[in-house]
């Protein structure tokens, strides 16, 4: 991916981002208004019944359409809601979103569709990976974290008491439809926390994305076009790498950037939406990765500062002392990434950075080292 090339191929007004994975291919089509168009893009993948699984925030919002969509193309459907939130990720909503499933007699013919933000996506994507031993599944994801990271690529799965998204399984969906004006009716702050994800494509290695986005950041929240083609490319990246590697045995791991710092955050902040929000921890991580890499020699001072501000200009947290409430203490944190499933043989692997699109895997960095680089960070001044 590079940042001047065109967006991909257009496809009946919409980009398409095409996702090759062989037998398991699909298209993300993004653009603004696509969710009227839902209806007939999903008979065309032959499904005659379905269950839209959504939180009551999103449903209450969006639901009538495309449930209107897919009648109008002689599809039927069945809503399943959960609530609205992290705490969705759970045996409980899975065992409730999967017997909804069964009680909707949906085959493997038929279709489960996923109308909400990266929690919804996650959750029914889990359950479409199980119930009947797989059945198919659409993405439409209406936050910006969803476009451009959580609904491409095939990761499903819940919380555990143990940490995030311990409990999952791979399955790929078979459309991914992003309509990009469902993002008008988002709160500020969650399209923010989404613009991290965004941010993170340009520094794991397009430094002219990311410049771009330095440029052009207004218009990725205001929704001008600079949002379908920031949707647009943040897919292209995401789709190349899941091409590569899809179950991150290799350089997928890249797309990690920032992530073991972020869960930790998550876990120290309990989860809290109103304390932190995924996005946000991600902004915290992506500023600490490139930190840590300046501390171990690898990265220019300046390219780290210059992450920092952008994602402060933006309105994002980059430090241990934005997150509400505090995180515990270095131990705590280091105890909390142990747990992380990006743990090897007991070393700890992090996505550092030699400078701003320059990002690699590095395995086995020693916990001491972290131990000493989080240390200083609780007690570094702004
Ligand atoms: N599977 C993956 O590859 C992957 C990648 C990144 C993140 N994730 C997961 O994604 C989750 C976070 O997703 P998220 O940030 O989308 O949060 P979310 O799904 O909780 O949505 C955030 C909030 O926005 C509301 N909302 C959603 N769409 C809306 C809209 N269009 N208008 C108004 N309100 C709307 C929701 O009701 C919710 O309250 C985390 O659980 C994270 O682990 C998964």
């Amino acid at each position: 991916m590079t940042s001047d090339s065109p967006p991909a191929a257009a496809h009946g007004g919409a980009i398409r981002v095409p996702v090759p994975l062989g037998e398991r291919a699909y298209d993300i089509l993004i653009g603004r208004g696509l969710l009227a168009e839902a209806g007939a893009l999903i008979a065309s993948l032959g499904a005659r019944r379905s269950v839209i699984v959504s939180d009551e925030t999103v449903a209450s919002l969006y639901a009538d359409r495309l449930i209107a969509s897919l009648a109008e193309r002689g599809v039927g459907s069945t809503m399943i809601m959960v609530p609205p939130g992290e705490a969705s990720k759970s045996y409980e909503s899975l065992a409730h979103v999967c017997d909804a499933v069964l009680a909707a007699r949906i085959e493997r013919g038929d279709l489960v569709i996923a109308l909400g933000g990266g929690v919804v996506g996650d959750l029914a994507g889990f359950a479409a990976a199980i119930v009947r031993r797989g059945v198919r599944l659409v993405q439409i994801p209406t936050t910006l974290l969803a476009q451009v990271d959580s609904s491409v690529g095939g990761k499903t799965g819940i919380n555990s008491r143990h940490g995030k998204n311990l409990v999952g399984a791979f399955h790929q969906p078979s459309l991914v439809i992003a309509d990009t004006s469902a993002l008008d009716t988002l709160a500020p702050r969650e399209l923010k926390a989404g613009y991290a994800e965004v941010v993170k494509y340009g520094l794991i290695d397009d430094a002219a994305f990311f410049a771009w986005c330095e440029d052009n950041w207004f218009g990725v929240l205001s929704g001008g076009e600079e949002r379908d083609f920031a949707v647009a490319r943040s897919c292209e990246a995401k789709a190349a790498a899941v091409a590569r590697d899809e179950r991150e045995d290799g350089d997928r791991a890249l797309l990690n950037l920032g992530h073991t710092f972020a869960h930790a955050l998550e876990r120290a902040a309990g989860y809290d939406a109103a304390r932190l929000v995924h996005g946000e921890a991600v902004a915290v991580g992506l500023a600490l990765a490139f930190r840590f890499s300046e501390r171990l020699g690898l990265c220019p001072r300046q390219d780290a500062n210059r992450v920092e501000d952008h994602l402060n200009e933006v309105g994002l947290p980059t430090r241990l002392q934005d997150v509400p409430g505090g995180c515990g203490s270095a131990e705590w944190l280091l105890d909390a990434m142990a747990q992380d499933k990006k743990v090897k043989d007991g070393a700890l692997t992090f996505i550092l950075a030699r400078g701003i699109g320059q990002s690699f895997i590095a395995r086995a960095v020693p916990t001491d080292t972290v131990r000493k680089f989080l240390v200083g960070e609780f007690y570094a001044p702004r």
